[in-house]
């Protein structure tokens, strides 16, 4: 049996003056963020969009902090690539980790891999291992960034440059919002980008590591998410907002 083709890296589509004119745009997006705000933070999963981010944000010198939620569950190469960005951008990422005791509850209830039974175990353990780190990650901030593209899913679609993150009553910004997944690959290959070793092995979007497989070529790129769940809860809750 033959074996499927994997996604792979797409070709650059957009001409190199547009390139320039999108980026330098995205550079003013961040000066900008960070004019506004006193305490603004960028959480990064370390995957391709996450990367443009950190690249731009290092060229526009604003100042605005990173963070990773280390889950706890991600891939090796995930956990590698912090020290290859930090390295390369000669930054720090703060690694913020989950409770033990809310892991432990978790295990206790479910089991160690339960969120494969279905949504409610899913929610709980996202929101052990991602949602309770990410508050207190963002205690103390005013505005937050993550690199979230309408284009990324149907749930996406209607995001937007400014939103209110009304659970934390701040501002959140996606400064993507309305890149292709080509303009991404294009600016990576430009600026020399440091990349996630998996998105060479057919994974367009990762996340935590039983939580994530390879895409076909021609599938949905977020098919690898939660591949046992429907579309529309393939999301961890880490994005719940209103529109300003
Ligand atoms: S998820 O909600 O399905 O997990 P996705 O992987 O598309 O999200 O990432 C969307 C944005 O969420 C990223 O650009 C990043 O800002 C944030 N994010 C996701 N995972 C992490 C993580 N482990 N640490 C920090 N930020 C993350
Ligand atoms: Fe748990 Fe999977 Fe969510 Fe990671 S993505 S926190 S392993 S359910």
């Amino acid at each position: 049996m033959m074996t499927p083709e994997l996604w792979t890296i797409p070709p650059s589509t957009i001409s190199p003056a547009e390139l320039a004119e999108k980026s330098a745009a995205l550079i003013n997006r961040l000066k900008g963020i960070s004019e506004r705000f006193k305490s603004v933070r960028f959480a990064t999963s370390l995957a391709a969009e996450d990367m443009v981010l950190t690249d731009a944000i290092c060229k526009s010198k604003a100042k605005i902090a990173l963070f990773t939620l280390a889950t706890g569950r991600l891939h090796q190469e995930t956990v590698d690539m912090v020290k290859t960005t930090e390295d390369h951008y000669g930054i720090t990422i703060a690694k913020v980790y989950p409770d033990e005791s809310d892991i432990q509850a978790f295990i206790d209830k479910y089991g160690m891999n339960g969120f494969y039974e279905g949504e409610e175990p899913k929610k709980a353990c996202c929101g052990a291992r991602k949602i309770k780190p990410l508050n207190a990650a963002l205690l103390g901030a005013d505005a937050w960034l993550t690199g979230q593209r309408r284009e990324q899913s149907t749930t996406r679609i209607d995001l937007h440059f400014e939103e209110h993150d009304e659970s934390r009553g701040i501002a959140k910004f996606n400064p993507l919002f309305d890149w292709t997944e080509s303009d991404i690959w294009a600016y990576i290959k430009q600026e020399n980008v440091p990349i996630h070793p998996l998105h060479l092995k057919g994974y367009p979007s990762i996340g935590c590591e039983p939580c994530t497989r390879q895409v076909k070529k021609g599938e949905d790129i977020r098919a690898g998410r939660w591949w046992w769940l429907q579309s529309d809860s393939k999301e961890c809750g880490l994005h719940v907002n209103k529109q300003v």
